[in-house]
């Protein structure tokens, strides 16, 4: 019973991919969950800000009906597929709610202007939003990594990707701090695409804890 337990905690979707719904990551000042109904009120407000939207899409201007008709699609879909989304809330320890962050899962092979992905890769694509009270305290630095740990620790993608416009400088400032590479990639209009591979992020933790992989071996002498 144990073990149905905890299997049911973890969805598992065609190509094995792994999003844990019941998760909450801490980082030293923030907690990163999946949203539930009670948080739709915060992304509304969010998404309906001009501010916050200028370079993400446009301001959605939802009512609370339509957010809650999203939310129900978003549902439906984690049903009916597994979790090929998710929908992450980000707060600060002290239970303030700053942002979010969506992840998303793109076609095999998917591609677009002067960008290509190998058809056995798996490829999320993700952003982070935050309320401007919050904005150039680190915390948007804080909350993308998480996501990108969560990315490479609790599913199988191969390569995470972030599609900043040329203009958001605060964002690009953020994805280069989470040490995305720019590609020549152009997703749509003037947004980038930005990428990090499950290699790079595996020589970057290793790296950080003082180890160094070379390709050339030692000679035995
Ligand atoms: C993008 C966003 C998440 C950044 O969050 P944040 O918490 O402010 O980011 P950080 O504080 O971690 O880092 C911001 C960096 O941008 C720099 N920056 C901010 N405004 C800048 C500007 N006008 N010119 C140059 N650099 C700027 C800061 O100095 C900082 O860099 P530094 O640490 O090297 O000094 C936040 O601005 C936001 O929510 N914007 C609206 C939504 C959005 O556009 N999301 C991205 C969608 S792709």
């Amino acid at each position: 019973m144990k073990g149905y337990e905890r299997k049911s905690r973890r969805i598992k979707i065609d190509e094995g991919v792994l999003m844990q719904e019941k998760i909450i990551i801490k980082t030293r000042r923030l907690s990163c969950f999946p949203v539930n109904q009670g948080y739709l009120k915060f992304l509304l407000k969010l998404w309906n800000e001009p501010d916050i939207m200028r370079y993400a899409g446009f301001a959605r201007n939802w009512s609370y009906a339509q957010i809650k008709e999203w939310y129900k699609k978003h549902k439906k879909r984690l049903a009916k597929y597994g979790n090929t989304e998710i929908q992450f809330i980000h707060k600060l320890r002290n239970g303030r709610l700053i942002g979010e962050s969506g992840i998303g899962r793109l076609k095999k092979g998917w591609s677009c202007r002067n960008y290509k992905t190998q058809k056995d890769k798996l490829v999320l694509m993700t952003d982070v939003k935050l309320a401007k009270p919050f904005w150039n305290k680190g915390y948007g630095t804080e909350a993308m990594k998480t996501i990108v740990q969560y990315v490479f620790t609790r599913t199988n993608a191969n390569i995470l990707l972030v599609p900043p416009h040329r203009d958001n400088v605060p964002a690009i400032r953020v994805y280069e701090k989470a040490c995305f590479k720019k590609t020549k990639g152009i997703w749509y209009r003037y947004h980038m695409i930005y990428e990090m591979t499950k290699e790079d992020f595996i020589e970057r933790s290793l790296k950080e804890k003082g180890i160094l992989i070379t390709s050339i071996l030692p000679s035995s002498k």
